[in-house]
């Protein structure tokens, strides 16, 4: 599997069946309760697109780097995800019932298992970090990274749901906090965390870094897009639910004209931020369109 990987750095399905095969086999060594496990499982294993754990891999094999040692990182970061998803969906949240085609997990398990498993899902993904083999520099940095980007991702969506923005803000100033901060904080990490496991000089991590920012708030540029342009059949989630909610969108403060614009001038960006790296970047162009111009 590490060879498919390395020779055909294109092929996704390799890189999402490496993180998923990663996450089954420790999920099987735990000794949490059985119906927590099966919650987890549930949630991370779900059909997800697994951008993030690819957007890892991707970063690492960009910086020259080994991808073994970034599939513990990138399995992380999908639990990170997960849980941000689970605890999205809770009733004082969206209160969404679908996700990825199927039953939100509080629909399916309950509102105390989904919370639990929402918890859980965070301490084990650092706990898998504490596990990987690096050295005690490099598991620090990679830990410091994945924290720093999911206590930014809450406070996105703290300012989400909750409002609580800095006095002053214009409203699109407010609408790239809220982006920036519950989505492109998470993507930023991802970045990053395939540098710092490679290696990568500071050169390098700058790079990766304006890639990850400009791709992260795309990611959710093309989110909201998706919520007001495409029918709940075929993106797996409720639609049409950031306006009847109020949330400030993209599409809601630029219409959707200007938010194709906007997706348009990120992507320019994240793939400018890649010239310094060459070709071993090219996966990471590949996947910057797709996220681009994906319609699920
Ligand atoms: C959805 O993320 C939530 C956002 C942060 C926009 P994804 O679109 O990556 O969701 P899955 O994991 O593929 O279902
Ligand atoms: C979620 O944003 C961002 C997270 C941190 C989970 P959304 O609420 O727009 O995500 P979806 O549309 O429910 O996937
Ligand atoms: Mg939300
Ligand atoms: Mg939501
Ligand atoms: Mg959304």
């Amino acid at each position: 599997m590490t060879n498919a990987l390395t020779t055909e750095p294109e092929n996704a399905v390799a890189v999402v069946q490496r993180v998923e095969s990663f996450l089954d086999a420790r999920l099987k060594r735990t000794e949490l309760p059985a119906n927590l496990v099966e919650a987890i499982r549930y949630a991370v294993l779900g059909g997800g697109k697994m951008l993030r754990p690819q957007l890892a891999i991707r970063s690492c094999e960009a910086a020259g780097g080994d991808v073994e040692d970034v599939i513990g990182p990138a399995a992380a970061l999908e639990l990170i995800h997960a849980f941000s998803l689970v605890h999205d969906d809770l009733p004082a949240m969206d209160d969404d019932e679908l996700r990825r085609g199927r039953p939100t997990l509080h629909i399916h398990a309950g509102e105390a298992m989904a919370i639990l498993a929402g918890d859980a899902m965070m301490s084990l993904a650092f706990e898998i970090i504490c596990e990987c083999n690096f050295d005690e520099p490099r598991r620090a940095s990679v830990v410091m990274e994945l924290a720093a980007g999911t206590t930014a991702m809450i406070g996105g969506q703290v300012y989400d749901t909750l409002g609580g923005f800095p006095d002053g803000l214009s409203e699109t100033d407010r609408l790239k906090l809220i982006h920036r901060n519950k989505t492109g904080a998470l993507i930023r990490a991802a970045c990053r965390m395939g540098g710092i496991c490679a290696g990568a000089n500071d050169e390098v991590m700058e790079s990766l870094t304006q890639y990850g920012e400009a791709s992260g708030l795309m990611f959710q540029v093309v989110d909201d897009l998706l919520d007001v342009t495409q029918s709940a059949e075929h993106i797996g989630k409720a639609t049409g639910k950031d306006a009847e909610a109020g949330k400030l969108t993209f599409p809601g403060v630029l219409g959707i004209d200007g938010s194709r614009a906007e997706v348009e001038r990120c992507e320019k960006r994240a793939i400018e931020a890649l010239a310094p790296l060459g070709p071993p970047a090219g996966p990471l162009r590949e996947l910057c369109g797709y996220m681009a111009r994906r319609t699920k």
